[in-house]
């Protein structure tokens, strides 16, 4: 009592306010647009970053291309609108009049997704969802361009792999990434092209590992056409590995369109699929209202993070989708055995933990080992939320990290680094999908905050 009475009259109160309600976020970079080393036109080449200079190739579909008309695969379900889709009749802004169409680069398109922090590079993803985007894989030089605002993207691991159709070993869209306990960056390549109108599978959806000591490509797997019709619903991944193993490593990856969860097992290099009520979104949790923009939307499982590791050696991974308030739990006991997916009735392995409460949609959600807090990216709070593993789960025990509905518009990745921090990407997705971005304001930002900061002044403390 007397040392907080103490303390307002140091301090004063707009700082205890601040100490009450937490650290917040804090902002890292902003962009109004973003920008590439190489911009694939072949004269903004940098030395160190093997780009592929001369012959670029513009960034469109060529009309002999495979199109993928919307429904098609879906099995007879209804065309669902999702976060994935640009509602039907609208078209994409191009750019400025001063833009062509046919150019590598047409800055307007290229809105930046996922982010992901590793020892000084921070992965910076660009899904292909418009023409115009030189490089889906890239990462920020931390050590070079971390004091500047707005820093340029180098791609990754280089040029000629995110090059436009190049080869058909290449990129074709990236949406988020992963660092595994093996120092490995593990993502998926939806092989989409996700223009309005015209989605375009070209390649088959793959899983990617590179070696991030080598920046070598240590495995692509291709997921058969068999598990997985498109690959316009993966969005992340999540990776289950002990780092004295590092071949025995599971991914579990969510498909928000289908409401799969699809375990992938690399020594056996198998991948099997999980179907479950739970993957589906919540009716009455998919009408949103995010960044001025009002639209509903039916995305379903959208991402899985890992519990602490039990005796037994298993992890509890929980799960929510996205039109959805509610979190659940599975043991990776259950995933990894892969005759389980095949079971009829999955009895009472997957399980209900409750609900977050009103408006916490979230996107990515990540546990942080050394304060056993879950971290989630909330779009309708425009914010991030957090729940302490060890408490009930209930809507008193969700906590309220930042909130902010003019500068954290649509928290599109939250993940948390080897070192303690979290990193947020807010992309403001609706205004560009349902409206037209003013390129006159930051529209993307990327934050950061370490775990134990985060929590602090909060339910998650
Ligand atoms: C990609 O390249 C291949 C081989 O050059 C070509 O057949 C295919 O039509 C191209 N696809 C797109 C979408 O440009
Ligand atoms: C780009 O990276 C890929 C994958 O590691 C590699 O196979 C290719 O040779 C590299 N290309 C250049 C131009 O360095
Ligand atoms: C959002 O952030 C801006 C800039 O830091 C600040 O001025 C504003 O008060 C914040 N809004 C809320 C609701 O916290």
């Amino acid at each position: 009592m007397l040392s907080s009475h103490l303390l307002i009259c140091l301090i004063g109160l707009p700082q205890l306010f601040l100490i009450v309600q937490g650290d917040g976020m804090i902002e890292v970079f902003k962009w109004k647009q973003m920008d590439f080393y190489n911009r694939g036109d072949g004269l903004n080449v940098v030395p160190g970053n093997q780009g592929h200079q001369g012959t670029s190739r513009p960034d469109r579909p060529l009309s002999s291309a495979p199109v993928v008309f919307p429904g098609k695969y879906s099995r007879g379900k209804r065309e669902s609108l999702t976060s994935r889709d640009s509602p039907q009749g609208v078209r994409s802004r191009i750019g400025s009049n001063t833009d062509n169409a046919d150019a590598p680069y047409i800055p307007y398109n290229n809105v930046p997704m996922g982010a992901t922090h590793y020892r000084g590079r921070l992965f910076v993803t660009m899904p292909r969802r418009r023409v115009g985007i030189p490089s889906t894989l890239n990462y920020i030089d931390m050590t070079r361009d971390g004091r500047e605002q707005s820093p340029k993207l180098h791609a990754y691991p280089n040029f000629s792999l995110n090059q436009f159709n190049e080869s058909s070993q290449n990129l074709v869209s990236v949406y988020r990434t992963t660092v595994d306990a093996c120092q490995r960056l593990w993502f998926i390549d939806t092989g989409m092209l996700e223009y309005p109108n015209n989605r375009q599978q070209i390649r088959r959806p793959s899983i990617w590992i590179v070696d991030l000591n080598t920046d070598r490509v240590l495995k692509r797997f291709e997921i058969p056409e068999s598990l997985v019709e498109t690959g316009r619903g993966l969005a992340s991944l999540t990776i289950d590995v002990e780092p004295n193993k590092c071949g025995d490593a599971f991914a579990y990856i969510p498909d928000l369109v289908y409401r799969r969860l699809y375990v992938y097992h690399l020594s056996d290099d198998r991948i099997w699929a999980f179907e479950h009520n739970y993957f589906n979104f919540d009716p009455l949790a998919g009408d949103l209202d995010i960044g001025g923009q009002v639209f509903r939307w039916d995305d379903g499982i959208f991402s899985t993070t890992l519990g602490q590791r039990q005796p037994d050696g298993s992890r509890d991974v929980y799960f929510h989708p996205m039109a959805s308030t509610n979190e659940f739990v599975v043991s990776s006991r259950v995933l990894q055995q892969e005759s389980n997916a095949a079971r009829s009735d999955h009895g009472n392995d997957f399980r209900v933990l409750g609900s977050r409460g009103p408006s916490t949609q979230s996107t990515m959600h990540d546990y942080d080992p050394r304060t056993g807090v879950i971290f989630f990216a909330e779009i309708q709070r425009n914010g991030v939320g957090c729940w302490k593993s060890s408490k009930p789960f209930t809507v008193e025990n969700h906590g309220t990290v930042d909130s902010n509905a003019s500068d954290m518009i649509y928290p599109s990745d939250l993940t948390i680094d080897d070192e303690g921090t979290i990193w947020v990407m807010s992309n403001s997705m609706p205004i560009f999908i349902y409206s037209t971005l003013d390129t006159d304001v930051y529209n993307f930002r990327i934050w950061k905050q370490t775990t134990t900061k985060a929590k602090r002044g909060t339910v998650c403390e």
